[in-house]
């Protein structure tokens, strides 16, 4: 058996982040990892709350949706029967579609991120991934990507949201370099390509 890991995958909407867990799953558990995929907004009561707010069902301010994303965080790290920290401890390699990081970008642009980062510290201090992956495409490509294959489009899919938090990804990245494990692949090429940089980069565990 291999020693378990946590990674965190991000990027911008359309970046190509659930197409490459699922490649990234598939290569880990080729080499030994039991592997549990997973992502949020979670999938559990608070992730539909958000879910209906990204779809403009609801309305909520930038800071009542920034602490829902850390509440469902934390539900995604400690829920009983199916949190991260659980994962881990029975030995699953756990990939995540975002983690912390895409609170720092989305909500980075709304307010001071420096709060989102401190208000998210208990999650780090639970569970700091072994590696964050960002998966960087040019804004106008994600946007044809999301534009050819969905009907609608949610609360930061638009070019001009989505500049900006790519942009407020980097100054993440920049603001923690020393505390995270941080890599950055070009995400503008055939998924096998992405997929195969990614690979290479979790083989050093
Ligand atoms: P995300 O989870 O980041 O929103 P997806 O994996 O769902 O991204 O990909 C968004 C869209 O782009 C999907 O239609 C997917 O098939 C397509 N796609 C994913 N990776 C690539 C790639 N490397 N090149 C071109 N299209 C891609
Ligand atoms: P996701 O379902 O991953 O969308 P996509 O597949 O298009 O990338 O994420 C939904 C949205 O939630 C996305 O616009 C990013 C946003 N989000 C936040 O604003 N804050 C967060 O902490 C997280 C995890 C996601």
């Amino acid at each position: 058996m291999k020693n378990n890991l946590f990674i965190a995958l991000e990027g911008i909407d359309g970046s190509g982040k659930s197409t490459q867990v699922k490649l990234l799953a598939t290569a880990m558990t080729a080499a030994g990892h039991n592997v549990y995929s997973t992502f949020e907004p979670t999938d559990g009561m608070i992730g539909n709350v958000l879910r209906n707010i990204l779809k403009g069902n609801i309305k909520a301010d930038h800071r009542v949706i920034a602490g829902l994303f850390l509440a469902d965080r934390l539900d995604h790290l400690l829920n009983e029967e199916t949190g991260i920290v659980k994962k881990m401890q029975e030995g699953y390699t756990v990939i995540t579609d975002r983690y912390y990081f895409s609170s720092y970008a989305y909500h980075g642009t709304h307010m001071d991120m420096d709060w989102v980062i401190e208000a998210n510290k208990m999650c780090a201090q639970i569970l700091k991934p072994n590696l964050n992956i960002f998966i960087d495409v040019p804004p106008e490509i994600s946007m044809q990507r999301i534009n050819a294959g969905r009907e609608s489009t949610e609360l930061f899919e638009t070019l001009e949201s989505l500049k900006n938090v790519r942009a407020k990804y980097m100054e993440a990245f920049e603001k923690l370099k020393h505390a995270e494990e941080i890599i950055i692949i070009d995400g503008n090429r055939h998924a096998n390509e992405i997929a195969r940089d990614i690979q290479k980069a979790t083989e050093v565990w």
